[in-house]
């Protein structure tokens, strides 16, 4: 009976370390090894798992944020003595679409836009109109006031100005 029982036992044992036991504490040697190596990299558990920052476009509050702002900004544009002779003759909702679907692009948004690239679409206000730095300014000054007057705040506004500032050498053809 004794070594009946010895026969049972010492497989049920070794059943229970293989299939039980070993398998745990593998698991946790693994674990370990883990969070040593994202240790070792620098990131804490946090920040190993944290979302990617959002998008410029979306922090400013995605489409509607961008429709307000290009409506706004072109009817200061158009109401700017300096600047406005540019936009004689221009369907202006046509081009409102475009600089709609263009800032969603540069600003991280969905990429929809289809005119043309920045230097191609100026050239000729270059060189049949005198396009230049200071109508260039003017320009960078009316969305800087479009989106303090939405509510955007100054880093923001820094930060859109930077991107709109990235084209300033294709629009002038330079
Ligand atoms: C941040 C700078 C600027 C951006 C992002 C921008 C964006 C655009 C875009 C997306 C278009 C449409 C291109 C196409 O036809 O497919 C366009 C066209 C145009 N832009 Fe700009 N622009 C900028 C600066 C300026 C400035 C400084 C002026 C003049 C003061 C200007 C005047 C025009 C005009 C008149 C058109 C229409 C040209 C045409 O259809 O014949 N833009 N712009």
């Amino acid at each position: 009976m004794e070594q009946q029982l010895t026969a049972f036992i010492y497989p049920f044992i070794l059943f229970v370390v293989l299939g039980v036991v070993a398998p745990v504490l593998l698991a946790n040697v693994a674990d370990k090894a883990a969070r040593r190596k994202d240790d070792d990299a620098g990131l804490s558990p946090v920040a190993a798992s944290a979302p990617v920052e959002k998008s410029l476009y979306d922090q400013l509050g995605g489409a509607a944020a961008v429709d307000a702002a290009v409506d706004i900004f072109y009817r200061r544009v158009l109401s700017d003595a300096y600047i406005k002779v540019f936009f004689e003759g221009i369907d202006m909702d046509k081009q409102a679409a475009k600089q709609n679907a263009f800032l969603t692009m540069v600003l991280g948004g969905p990429n929809n836009y289809t005119g043309k690239d920045m230097r191609v679409g100026h050239k000729h206000l270059v060189e049949k109109m005198g396009l230049n730095e200071s109508h260039f300014e003017h320009v960078l000054a009316h969305l800087r006031s479009t989106l303090a007057e939405l509510g955007v705040g100054d880093e923001k506004v820094a930060e859109v100005i930077a991107v709109a500032d990235s084209v300033r050498d294709d629009v002038l053809n330079r």
